[in-house]
């Protein structure tokens, strides 16, 4: 039985072949519209979320299967003290494949010790987003035709954001990748992702504070959010949550085919008014997610449609 906790749990070519199937799923709903039937997804969210429940729960219902499952911490057993590995033993008897988003590192990583069925990490502290990376991937290569040779500029709370940190484990293994990484000095990427993770792989990187330096080098520029919640002071997010605003002034500065990239939600790092900018691609990337996790749960569940 498999499980994702990381996208280096996909070789690069189980991800092509996911990839793949996703884009046959976009332009053939129909023959996948009862390939779950029967089916159960659970999502276990102890943690806020919108799109990645949601479109996980999309996913599995466009498939003919159903749903079930409890959107935050204070509505399961949890806040009676149950363990991560006790739910999970239960959530096995009701449901074939689960997807589950946890404040703690590794929680999801607990729970697949002892699921019976197979687990999606939907999100684990500031840690990894696997799914987040497969829609990011299939957004790049629907839009860009290619995950190989790109710049790609990350930009905003690189400290925290586990969609950055599994991005960059998922495209270090393609050739002729390049990062610029933005940041307050505050919000830099680790250290381990840095030395184990770039430098490991030979990826040649810049880090820079001011975005407009970067914006007229790159093919990508995959903004994020300061992550809030993951701060130990209010202060200090106070402090750094305006450090940037991608507005339409700056877009200026950048390639006429760069594609803005956000795993949403917004807060106030890119303006409304870049929504029109047709290089704007965040809302298209929801609709790849849907179409992603869709062939991710055929994938765990071994479902083959012909
Ligand atoms: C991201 C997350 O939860 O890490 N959101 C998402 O899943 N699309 C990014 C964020 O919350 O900033």
């Amino acid at each position: 039985m498999r499980h994702l906790m990381s996208p280096l749990d996909l070789t690069v070519e189980e991800l092509d072949n996911i990839l793949n199937l996703a884009n046959d799923i976009e332009l053939h709903p129909e023959k996948y519209a009862h390939a779950c039937e029967g089916k159960k997804l659970a999502t276990l969210f102890y943690e806020p979320s919108t799109r990645t429940r949601l479109s996980h729960e999309a996913a599995m219902l466009n498939l003919g299967g159903s749903v079930l499952g409890f959107s935050s911490a204070d509505s399961c057993s949890a806040s009676k003290g149950e363990s991560v590995s006790d739910t999970i033993r239960m959530v096995s008897c009701y449901a074939d494949i689960c997807a589950m988003r946890h404040p703690k590192e590794g929680a999801p990583m607990v729970a697949c010790r002892h699921s019976s069925i197979p687990v999606i990490n939907a999100g684990d502290g500031g840690h990894q987003h696997p799914t987040q990376t497969l829609t990011d991937l299939l957004t790049i290569r629907s839009l860009k035709g290619r995950l190989d040779n790109l710049k790609i500029g990350l930009c905003g709370d690189l400290k925290f954001g586990r969609t950055v940190h599994s991005l960059i484990h998922a495209l270090v293994r393609y050739t002729g990748i390049e990062f610029v990484l933005i940041s307050p000095e505050e919000l830099r990427l680790p250290g381990y992702m840095r030395e184990d993770v770039l430098e490991k792989h030979n990826v040649p990187y810049k880090e820079v504070v001011r975005m407009e330096e970067a914006l007229p080098e790159l093919d990508i520029l995959y903004m994020t959010r300061v992550q809030k919640e993951r701060f130990f002071n209010e202060e200090d997010y106070v402090r750094m949550k305006d450090f940037y605003i991608l507005d339409a002034k700056k877009m200026e500065l950048a390639n006429e085919d760069m594609l803005v990239l956000h795993p949403l939600p917004r807060v106030n790092e890119i303006a409304v008014e870049v929504d029109k900018d047709p290089r704007a691609a965040y809302f298209k990337q929801v609709q790849y997610g849907v179409y992603v996790r869709m062939a991710l749960i055929l994938t765990l569940l071994e479902i083959d449609v012909k």
